[in-house]
């Protein structure tokens, strides 16, 4: 492919910006200096200032039963642990789609394809994803009518959702609640609109796909039909 490509999409800039790089001499192909709308291929050694850059060759997808103690980004400038820890070493250039808390369990994709990332996390989509929240105490049937109709959170009523009670025992309510959006702590923002604290969430479902089968901190690959699953989703 043309260099300016190649570069692009190893995320180094816009195509006409690696151009502007190549004629500035940043760009080495075999430690030769580069010349604009040269063809280079995976066998090349492509730098820029000196780094090492290559595009995405494929693209991959992971499910992970994120643990509670774990970041949901690449790194973390506190120093704590990240999601990209429990990937398989050698993985390849991803990234963690939409955050859970800290303190959140889980289902989380980890992919390198933007579209999916893109399509998953847009609000406009309205994909459905479900979590369970444990609460302590009872929750009234009149709080519970509240969450599905909508609440007021950072100014904002929430969408319709649904919520239904999975448990219950003397000390606390283990109550599944499926949103179509996906804002800042939402469940627990929720859950404290009506007087409630939860004390252990974790995200069970992304439509149909479910977490089950995976112990906390495991990861499989997606298989095929589960990425086209999602891609229409
Ligand atoms: N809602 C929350 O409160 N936290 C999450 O991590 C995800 C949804």
């Amino acid at each position: 492919m043309r260099i300016n490509r190649y570069l692009a999409e190893a995320g180094v800039a816009s195509r006409r910006a690696c151009d502007k790089l190549i004629e500035e001499g940043k760009v080495t192909v075999n430690g030769k200096r580069a010349q604009v709308g040269m063809e280079v291929d995976f066998s090349d050694h492509v730098a820029v200032e000196g780094r090492a850059v290559r595009p995405v060759e494929k693209n991959v997808y992971y499910l992970m039963n994120k643990p509670k103690g774990y970041v949901t980004t690449v790194k973390d400038d506190k120093g704590r642990k990240t999601v990209m820890d429990l990937l398989p070493k050698k993985a390849e250039r991803v990234y963690p789609v939409g955050r859970l808390d800290y303190d959140t369990e889980g289902l989380l994709i980890i992919t390198n394809d933007g579209d999916l990332a893109n399509r998953l996390t847009h609000p406009t989509n309205e994909i459905p994803k479900t979590y369970i929240a444990k609460i302590e105490g009872h929750v009234k049937e009149d709080d519970l009518a509240k969450l599905r109709s909508g609440v007021i959170i950072d100014g904002v009523k929430t969408k319709r959702c649904s919520v239904r009670i999975v448990e219950e025992d003397k000390e606390s309510t283990k109550i599944s609640v499926t949103i179509t959006e996906g804002r800042n702590r939402q469940v627990r923002k929720m859950f404290e609109a009506v007087g409630h604290n939860v004390v252990f969430l974790k995200r069970t479902k992304i439509g149909d796909l479910s977490i089950s089968g995976l112990n906390r901190g495991e990861v499989r690959t997606l298989s095929q039909k589960e990425v086209f699953y999602l891609k229409n989703l």
